[in-house]
């Protein structure tokens, strides 16, 4: 972000106050512009020549993050629900304007790769399946795989409980009598557990290893790390596969 902002925006903007506190924070001279102690909350700068506290304001151009999913939080900015992905996260992302939210979700008991961002238009373009963003799940089942499986998920006509639209192709390798990898470029809700189920085959572990270009397996649960603008650029592009 270049644009020049008011500093009790940009403050806001980037999480370390409200807009009515910004006042006091420059009157206590915490806000430099360039080498220049800040005067007024109108004053105008660009996020990336201002200083607070005299650090350099945190993710100016915005945030992209990896994190590796851990089993036991929900993808939810409603701490109602339990653990959430948020509390593993700088407090400071989640308070800024806008906050940081995920690219897609992951359900409460599975693990793996989940990218972060405050960029609304990242959000769109990532989780749209005009763009076909690639995801990999490693799958555990309850009963053993028919040896059909590979064929119909890769059919297109497999139709899931209470849907129209039949899936889209997916492909599936078989790694064991209770174990694939399974390719799918949609998210639809529960979307791999309800293909596994709809072949009599209950999930009962799931790992995303691979989101786009980005797989989150060098971290720990828990752990996370900043993603590049290029890298984000390059993941973007091959993310995407045609059908
Ligand atoms: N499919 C599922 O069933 N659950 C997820 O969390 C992701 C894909």
């Amino acid at each position: 972000m270049s644009a020049l902002l008011r500093l009790d925006a940009l403050l806001s903007r980037f999480g370390y106050c409200s807009r009515s506190e910004a006042r006091a924070w420059i009157k206590a001279g915490r806000v430099l512009v360039g080498a220049a102690v800040a005067k007024s909350p109108s004053d105008k700068a660009t996020p990336a020549n201002v200083l607070v506290d005299g650090e350099p304001v945190e993710h100016p151009h915005g945030i992209l993050a990896l994190l590796h999913k851990p089993a036991g939080c929900v993808c939810s900015h409603d701490s109602d629900e339990g653990p959430t992905i948020y509390d593993l996260l700088p407090p400071r992302w989640l308070a800024r304007n806008p906050a940081v939210t995920s690219i897609g979700r992951l359900d409460k008991d599975v693990t793996g790769a989940l990218l972060v961002t405050d960029d609304g238009e990242l959000v769109h373009r990532w989780t749209s399946p005009k763009h076909k963003v690639a995801k990999i799940y490693e799958v555990t089942v309850a009963e053993d795989l028919p040896a059909d499986i590979a064929e119909v998920f890769a059919s297109g006509t497999l139709t899931l409980e209470g849907e129209d639209k039949p899936c889209l192709p997916a492909r599936v390798e078989i790694l064991g009598a209770r174990q694939a990898r399974l390719e799918i470029i949609e998210g639809r809700y529960h979307q791999v557990k309800r293909m596994f189920a709809s072949q009599g085959c209950p999930v009962v572990r799931l790992h995303r290893s691979r989101f786009g270009d980005f797989t989150a397996d060098d971290l720990a649960p828990g752990e996370w790390r900043l993603i590049s603008p290029q890298a984000a650029g390059a993941g973007a592009t091959s993310a995407c596969r045609e059908s």
